[in-house]
């Protein structure tokens, strides 16, 4: 196991003057401030990612003179390595690093969203002398390493709960899953942004996040929504096309009674045609039928007229 490097700091004669200078070095540079800036890895999950250390060892020299020690949030250690050897691999991080031999950066391939979080390079130069070593601390230093996790594409769902003739309420729902780190949601609909009723849901403060967010709008003509998802400087968006409801419901109720009316008028009209009809047709075939008496009658005179005329021919005859 990888002795803490602190605890090799024992600080003895000379190495308390050089200890102290450092420590006087360190306040320097707090001194300063702000314009120390801390250092920063960034990476996806999956990418390989190198995280700086404060040293590179000059070509005149080898790894054989140092220890190095990565460690994470102070209390884990990474990868250790003492005279050129690798002492100690988290079981976590098991085939996953590397350390460059020159400059001390340790690569870390395919990164994971555990590994998120604070990290430290502690270098240290071993000065072999009359068979004792006398390890002086060369630098520490602490280094972020931010992970993230790309978000789905946000879905966008759309729920009319009331309309009207000037405007639909709708609910809107942008949901995206799986990313890390916790998001930001917005939204932008007619050139404004809308104020999000946002959920996020995490096992943990180191697990993927999903979120959803609900909005209620009026629309009022088709218009354009827009929801983003922001995380460590990504951006990941989605639009839908809100279309106002052009089934205008207003005029029901006016219509019904136009139909009412309508089919009154010709209800009445038809009842009125069907009772001018029943006064005229019954004539009309009383005279069909008188005239056919009468024709019957013409029939029976002219065939008594050709009788009579036989009788005269036949006695003409005689
Ligand atoms: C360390 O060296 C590697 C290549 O050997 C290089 O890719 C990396 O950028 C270097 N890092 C620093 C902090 O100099
Ligand atoms: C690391 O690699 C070695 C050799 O390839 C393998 O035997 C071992 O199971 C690996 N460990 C993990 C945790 O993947
Ligand atoms: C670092 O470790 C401390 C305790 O050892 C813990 O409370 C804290 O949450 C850890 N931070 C991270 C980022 O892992
Ligand atoms: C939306 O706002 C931008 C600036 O905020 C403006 O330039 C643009 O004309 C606006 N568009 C509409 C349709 O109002
Ligand atoms: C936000 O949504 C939750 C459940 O989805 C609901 O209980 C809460 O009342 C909503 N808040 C607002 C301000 O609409
Ligand atoms: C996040 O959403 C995905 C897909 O919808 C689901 O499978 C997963 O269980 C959700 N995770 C949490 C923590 O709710
Ligand atoms: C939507 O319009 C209704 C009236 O039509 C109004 O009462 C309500 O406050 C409006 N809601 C929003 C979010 O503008």
């Amino acid at each position: 196991m990888a002795s803490c490097p602190q605890a090799g700091l024992v600080p003895s004669g000379p190495a308390l003057k050089r200890w102290l200078g450092l420590g006087l070095l360190l306040f320097y540079f707090m001194s300063l401030g702000y314009a120390v800036e801390k250092k920063v890895a960034k990476g996806k999950v999956g990418e390989k990612v190198g995280l700086p250390c404060c040293h590179e060892i000059p070509s005149t020299e080898s790894l054989r003179n140092y220890r190095v020690y990565w460690q994470k949030n102070i209390t884990e250690v990474v990868l250790a390595y003492a005279e050129g050897k690798k002492i100690s691999v988290n079981e976590r991080y098991e085939n996953r690093t590397e350390l460059d031999s020159r400059n001390l950066t340790l690569w870390i391939s395919p990164v994971e969203i555990l590994d998120n979080g604070p990290y430290q390079c502690v270098v240290q130069h071993l000065k072999i002398s009359q068979n004792s070593i006398a390890p002086r601390i060369v630098c520490d230093e602490p280094v972020t390493l931010f992970i993230t996790a790309d978000f789905s594409e946000p879905s966008i769902t759309a729920e009319v709960r009331s309309s009207s003739c000037e405007s639909d309420e709708v609910v809107v729902r942008c949901s995206s899953h799986g990313g890390f780190p916790k998001p930001k949601i917005s939204g932008i609909f007619n050139n404004t942004s809308v104020v999000w009723n946002a959920t996020w849901v995490s096992e943990s403060s180191i697990s993927p996040y999903n979120v959803t967010g609900n909005v209620q709008l009026n629309v009022t003509e088709d218009t354009s929504f827009t929801c983003s998802i922001e995380y460590s400087g990504f951006t990941k968006s989605a639009s839908l096309l809100l279309k106002k409801r052009s089934d205008c419901v207003l005029p029901t109720i006016p219509p019904s009674y136009n139909v009412i009316t309508a089919s009154s008028i010709i209800i009445i009209v038809f009842l009125l045609a069907v009772t001018l009809a029943a006064k005229f047709l019954p004539r009309h075939v009383c005279s069909q039928c008188c005239m056919s008496q009468d024709s019957e009658e013409e029939v029976k005179e002219s065939m008594k007229t050709a009788e009579l005329s036989k009788v005269t021919s036949e006695m003409s005859s005689v």
